[in-house]
């Protein structure tokens, strides 16, 4: 023990904070220290309106008595029991309710904690189902350019972004890439899915002509794409996406962890787009954040080709030590009692049109090149400072917090996915306030 290193109040260097400009924040923190409902509170005791639900993920909004009360007596009764060979009732009854939620094909769960974990999850599911089917030589990945699937080496291999591939080698091989579907000069203020852009799916028959279906096992998208920038699919583009994986025997795996749980008034996206993918992963709003928690749903057909062989033998060798930990389970049922409860996905659904109008009204303020919705979901994207990109979004959030209102940005682009308890009221000072960044913003 290194006895003499005394910790002293106010320190913060010991945490190295995740994708976070350590330095500049360390000078000048930004600390929340309580909230309620639509807003947080800060250290200096100012409201600030939570315009990004969390980290996309408070759907629910914060503090909600049924989900803290949940929590509260879970942990008191049984605060964790072996996730392997050993069960508690709460995970089967989450895994229940969530299939009772999901679209009709989605019959099985296969828990994890984060997001990051629930696309390692489904691409590992995806390798092995064909394997157990006797074509083992279904091994390669399809990603997307701009994709975002987390930060394990098997999400950022199939993901698109640049600086989150970049510095980490190699990564995996046998994966490809489709292109993004972001067309500014033919899309630019689409309201809703954007018209042009379907032929991109098409790419996926060149990637299958040079490499032969039968060495691919999935492809991977978000319906969304959301920690890119909010990129809306084209009309058409994903019923393309399914007709070509369908006919090539693909699995089509839509990474969910921003669209599940009501973000553009739906269950998940498969139902708004109704289009079925063979696996969702989801986290984020399945606990409403308040517990790490990540899921996978799956088919019939996927699960059953696993259920076979001696019945003493595990027949997916793949968990985690906090797989439907109670706790987290405890968090999830009653996170998923309050969207019933409350219509929260409905509530989502009829504001979307204010939403949109609200989004749309801040077009023709400085700097601003693109604004893009659907559901509560939007963003606004920014002319980049030349020969420093990022940096305008950047002073944007700080500016915001300055009012306080929490967004966040991702290079040049507000992204905006506020808790979908919001009222017209929230929407108005949302906006107000933004609108007063961007007039002023350099
Ligand atoms: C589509 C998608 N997949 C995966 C992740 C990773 O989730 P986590 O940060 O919980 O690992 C995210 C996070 O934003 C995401 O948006």
């Amino acid at each position: 023990m290194a006895s003499d290193r005394k910790s002293v109040p106010n320190d913060l260097s010991a945490f190295w904070m995740p994708f976070t400009a350590n330095r500049q924040f360390k000078k000048a923190p930004r600390m929340f220290v309580a909230a309620d409902g639509m807003y947080y509170t800060t250290a200096d005791g100012r409201k600030v309106l939570d315009g990004t639900a969390g980290l996309w993920c408070c759907n629910a909004g914060h503090n909600r008595p049924r989900i803290t009360e949940a929590v509260q007596k879970q942990v008191a009764e049984l605060d964790y029991a072996p996730a392997f060979q050993m069960g508690h009732p709460k995970a089967f009854e989450l895994a229940n309710a969530l299939r009772d939620m999901a679209p009709e094909p989605f019959e099985h769960v296969f828990y994890t904690n984060s997001g990051s974990e629930s696309v390692e999850t489904a691409l590992k599911i995806a390798i092995a189902y064909h394997r157990a089917r006797g074509e083992g030589s279904r091994t390669r990945l399809i990603g997307r350019e701009r994709g975002y699937h987390g930060v394990n080496f098997g999400g950022i291999s199939v993901g698109g972004i640049v600086n989150n591939r970049r510095h980490f080698g190699t990564l995996l091989t046998g994966v490809d890439h489709l292109p993004h579907t972001h067309l500014p000069e033919k899309n630019a203020f689409t309201r809703g899915q954007p018209e042009h852009g379907a032929e991109l799916a098409d790419e996926l028959e060149d990637i299958v002509a040079l490499h032969g279906a039968e060495t691919i096992a999935a492809v991977i998208v978000e319906p969304m794409a959301g920690s890119t920038g909010v990129l809306l699919p084209p009309k058409g583009y994903l019923e393309r996406l399914r007709e070509i994986t369908k006919r090539h025997g693909i699995l089509l795996i839509f990474d969910e962890v921003i669209t599940g749980f009501g973000r553009l008034g739906s269950s998940f996206a498969a139902e708004h787009f109704n289009v079925m993918p063979d696996m969702i992963t989801c986290a984020k709003g399945l606990t409403n954040g308040v517990i790490p928690m990540g899921a996978v749903l799956t088919t019939n057909a996927i699960h059953d080709a696993f259920m076979q062989g001696p019945e003493h033998m595990i027949e997916l060798f793949h968990g985690y030590t906090y797989s439907g930990n109670p706790v987290a389970s405890a968090a999830g049922l009653a996170t998923l009692e309050t969207y019933r409860e409350e219509g929260l996905f409905e509530n989502a659904a009829a504001l979307a049109p204010y939403w949109e109008d609200a989004l749309h009204s801040l077009r023709g303020l400085p700097h601003v090149i693109d604004i893009r919705n659907m559901g509560l979901i939007g963003a606004i994207e920014l002319e980049p400072i030349e020969g420093a990109s990022t940096k305008r979004a950047f002073q944007a959030f700080l500016d915001a917090y300055e009012k306080d209102l929490l967004i966040r940005t991702t290079g040049d682009i507000i992204a905006l996915s506020p808790p979908l308890m919001i009222s017209k009221g929230e929407i108005d000072e949302l906006f107000g306030k933004l609108s007063e960044v961007l007039k002023n913003l350099e």
